[in-house]
C-alpha cells in the first residue's frame, strides 16, 4: 500500500490518449514520468525512466526483459500493458520477481474483428488494386475477368484460434454466407457451437479453408507456424489474413507462396519487424496488402484501452483489484 503522503512513481513509456491520464490524475496517489512521444521510448531512456517505479505502463513494441526489470529494481509491483497481446512481456522474470501484470482484453475485440474483416474483403477482392487502378489511368472498360477476386459466400473459412477475438471475426463473418468455420487450437470451445464452428486438426483447416485467419496469441508454438510446409497444403485459390502478431508467419515463405502462386493473396495488419521497411519484398506484390498493426484503432477504443490500462495500473500500485489482470 502507498505510505501516506508519499506518492509513487511511475512510469509511461508513451503519450497515452487523455482518457488514461485523466484516471491517473485524479487517483493523486502516482507521480508520473512518462516518454512524452508518439513514438516508442529508445531502450536506453526505457532503462533510465523504469528506476525506482512501483508501476511502469507499456506498450506492445517495449520489450520488458530481466535488463528492464533489473532496472527497474525491487519496488516495481506493476506492468500495466495498453495491448491484449501480451508476447513483449518476459513472464517468468515477471513472476519470479512477483510483479503483477495487467491487459486490455475484450475491450477491443469488435474493432480488431472488424478491421480484420476489412483486411480479408480488401485483400480478396482486390480493392487497394482497384483503387489504383481508377488513379493511375488503368481502368479501361468493365472487362468480364479483370480484377477477380474470391467472395466468401458459399465459401469454406479457418480460423486459427478462435478466441475472444477469432469468435468475434467468425460472427462478422457467418452472414456473408459462408458455408463451413472451421478451427483449430489447442482445445475445442464450447463457443463455437454459436458459428457452428468444427473444431478440426490445422492440417485439416489448412488444406480445406478458402480463407484463413489467423487470431491466436504469439507463443513458441505458434511463432512461424505458417511456413513453406504450411503454405504448400493450402489452396491456391485460398487467401491467409494475418491480425495476430507477425511472427506468427515466416514472412519468406509467405513470399514465395505468393510469387509461385501457391496461394492466392495475403492480408497482413502484422509483420516482423514492424514497421515494415518500406524496400521489403512483400510490398512490391499486388496479392498482399499490408496494414500498419491498426486492429484496435478506433478513437474509443483506444480511450477506453487507455482508462482500462490505467485502472490497472492503479490497483496494482495499491495492491487491489485490477480490472483486467493477467494470470500467469
Ligand atoms: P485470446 O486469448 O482470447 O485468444 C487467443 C487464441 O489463441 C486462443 O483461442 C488460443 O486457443 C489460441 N492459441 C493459442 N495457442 C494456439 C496454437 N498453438 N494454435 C492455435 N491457436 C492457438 O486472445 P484475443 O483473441 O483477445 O487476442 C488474440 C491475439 O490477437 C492477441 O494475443 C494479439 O497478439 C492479437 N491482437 C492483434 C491486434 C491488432 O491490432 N492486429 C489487436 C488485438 C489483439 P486455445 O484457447 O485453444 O489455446
Ligand atoms: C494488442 O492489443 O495486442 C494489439 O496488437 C494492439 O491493440
Amino acid at each position: 500500500m502507498q505510505t501516506v503522503g508519499k506518492l509513487m512513481k511511475v512510469f509511461l513509456t508513451r503519450r497515452i490518449p487523455p482518457e488514461g491520464m485523466k484516471i491517473l490524475s485524479a487517483a493523486g496517489v502516482c507521480e508520473v514520468s512518462l516518454w512524452d512521444s508518439d513514438e516508442p521510448v529508445p531502450r536506453a531512456e526505457l532503462l533510465r525512466g523504469v528506476q525506482g517505479a512501483h508501476g511502469l505502463l507499456c506498450l506492445l513494441s517495449d520489450k520488458i526483459d530481466a535488463e528492464v526489470l533489473d532496472a527497474a529494481g525491487p519496488n516495481l509491483k506493476v506492468i500495466s500493458t495498453l495491448s491484449v497481446g501480451f508476447d513483449h512481456l518476459a513472464l517468468e522474470e515477471i513472476k519470479k520477481r512477483g510483479i503483477r501484470v495487467g491487459y486490455t482484453p475484450d475491450v477491443l475485440t469488435d474493432a480488431t474483428a472488424e478491421l480484420t474483416v476489412a483486411l480479408l474483403l480488401a485483400t480478396a477482392r482486390r480493392l487497394p488494386e482497384g483503387v489504383e487502378e481508377v488513379k493511375n489511368g488503368g481502368w479501361s472498360s468493365w472487362k468480364p475477368l479483370w480484377l477477380c477476386g474470391y467472395g466468401l459466400s458459399g465459401s469454406t473459412v479457418g480460423i486459427i484460434g478462435l478466441g475472444r477475438i477469432g469468435m468475434a471475426i467468425a460472427q462478422r463473418l457467418m452472414p456473408f454466407g459462408v458455408k463451413r468455420l472451421l478451427y483449430s487450437g489447442r482445445t475445442a470451445k464450447a463457443h463455437a457451437a454459436k458459428v457452428n464452428g468444427e473444431f478440426v486438426p490445422l492440417d485439416t483447416l489448412v488444406s480445406e479453408s478458402d480463407f484463413l485467419v489467423v487470431s491466436c496469441s504469439l507463443t513458441p508454438e505458434t511463432q512461424g507456424l505458417c511456413d513453406k510446409a504450411f503454405f504448400s497444403k493450402m489452396k491456391n485459390t485460398a487467401v491467409l489474413v494475418n491480425s495476430s502478431r507477425g511472427a506468427v508467419v515466416n514472412q519468406e515463405d509467405l513470399y514465395e507462396a505468393l510469387t509461385s502462386g501457391q496461394i492466392a493473396a495475403a492480408g497482413l495488419d502484422v509483420t516482423t519487424p514492424e514497421p515494415l521497411p518500406t524496400n521489403h519484398p512483400l510490398l512490391t506484390l499486388k496479392n498482399c496488402v499490408v496494414l500498419p498493426h491498426i486492429g484496435s484503432a478506433t478513437y474509443s477504443t483506444r480511450g477506453i484501452m487507455a482508462a482500462l490500462s490505467a485502472k490497472n495500473l492503479l490497483g496494482g500500485l495499491q495492491g487491489a483489484d485490477m480490472p483486467s489482470e493477467l494470470t500467469f
